[in-house]
């Protein structure tokens, strides 16, 4: 014991001993006139100031709070692990947010989705021709109760070496549950890495066939070593499921009206990790031009989900910001190019059935034109999570 306290002793001290000595670099710091006056936090915490005040109104000062607090996560239990984690998390105070969703009916959904279509330059449906929204008994997601901020222990594995559940924003689930994937559908998730929403979609055991694709090489080794880590060696090798590594937007010259479902959750400005890393930070002085090239890419992005869906197949975008720019006006854009450059016809489907379920769990702006978005709010620290859903009509 007295060996073991020693041990600890020593290493705290050694750790102090490393915040006193200056950190070596790589490379030479920078000269101070090219070294970055702010860091990126900064710089995007003003942007969203100077955009999300207007956008947002008077709940930008509760949402940017919430941003800059701790995020909550959910885990989603993967039913390839041998053992039940649904009792054990219960034991420590969590619930499963889609089994105890509010499964009422919304009243005057349909005279209300009337007005939404009106103020929009695309036609919003009221849902009655499309199958109706069934949520997967077989996608469970557990969460604190609200203002309850406990953190989940990390995931153990089994005895053949998979995980008993997958951490991630709760609200990310979301675009998965509207995806409403039925037996035997055929999926693509455009931009899967690291792999959270394609697991969630995995855990249907419904789909037919799924393609997993993210341009980005380092990213999809990533997305691998997730599935190794949550799917059987048997069912990975199996070939129904596919990983692939190419640049989305072409997607619509390699497969076209071929897919049930496709998920595209294209990369975004990430409002939560912008303000809280300077690590990967889309707001470096040196990504000025990537970043302002977001709305483009994600339109392309969007638009090659829609070829390769096919006619009848159901579309979600979805993204982790609150930019109106890279949500609303890329939806609008890409449905707009869909028509003129393609001739196909969209119609945007009415999520609040969806949000009308989860209200509970999740705090969603009210009234957006068009999709839906989850703010976050401290009591319930989710989000931003925006989706959009299309359905293709021709
Ligand atoms: C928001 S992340 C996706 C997160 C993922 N859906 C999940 O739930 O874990 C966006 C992803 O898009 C990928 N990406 C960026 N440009 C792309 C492109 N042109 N084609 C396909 N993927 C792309 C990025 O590498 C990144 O992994």
């Amino acid at each position: 014991m007295a060996l073991l306290m020693d041990s600890r002793l020593l290493l705290r001290k050694i750790k102090d001993l490393r915040n006193l000595t200056p950190k070596r670099y790589r490379v030479k710091e920078k000269w101070a006139t090219t070294r970055a006056k702010y860091p990126s936090t900064t710089l995007a915490l003003r942007h969203f100031d100077s955009t999300y005040d207007s956008q947002l109104g008077k709940l930008w000062p509760s949402v940017r709070v919430a941003l800059l607090s701790e995020r909550k996560y959910g885990a989603l239990l993967n039913n390839f692990f041998q053992h039940a984690c649904l009792e054990d998390l219960e034991s420590q105070g969590c619930h499963d947010f889609i089994r105890d969703a509010d499964n009422e009916v919304q009243p005057s959904l349909e005279q209300e989705s009337g007005v939404v279509a009106e103020k929009e330059s695309v036609c919003v449906s009221d849902n009655q021709l499309l199958s109706p929204l069934q949520l997967s008994p077989n996608i469970k997601c557990l969460v604190f109760p609200r203002g309850n901020i406990s953190r989940f222990k990390p995931a153990r594995p089994d005895k053949f070496g998979l995980l008993g559940y997958y951490l991630m924003d709760a609200a990310s689930v979301l675009p998965c549950l509207a995806l409403n994937i039925q037996e035997g559908h055929n999926v693509l998730d455009l931009c899967a890495a690291p792999g959270g929403k394609s697991l969630a979609l995995l855990q249907t055991l419904s789909l037919g066939f799924m393609c997993m694709n993210d341009s980005s090489v380092s990213r999809t080794m990533r997305l691998k070593r997730v599935l190794k880590s949550y799917v059987p060696k048997e069912r990975l090798s199996d070939e129904k499921l596919r990983v692939t590594s190419f640049d989305g937007t072409m997607w619509g010259e390699i497969e076209r009206n071929t897919f049930d479902r496709v998920l595209v959750d294209v990369p975004c400005t990430t409002d939560r990790h912008s303000v809280m890393e300077d690590d990967n930070n889309i707001f470096k002085k040196n990504r000025v031009g990537e970043r302002r090239r977001l709305p483009q890419l994600q339109t392309e992005l969007l638009l090659a989900g829609i070829l390769a869906a096919c006619p009848g197949g159901e579309i979600v975008y979805s993204t982790c910001t609150l930019s109106q720019l890279q949500n609303q006006s890329v939806v609008e854009q890409a449905v707009h190019l869909a028509h003129e450059n393609h001739g196909i016809q969209l119609q945007v489907v009415d999520l609040r059935p969806l949000t009308h379920m989860f209200r509970k769990t999740f705090h969603f702006v009210p009234d957006l034109p068009l999709g839906e978005m989850v703010i976050p709010h401290l009591a319930a620290n989710f989000g931003p999570i925006y989706m959009c859903k299309l359905w293709r009509l021709t």
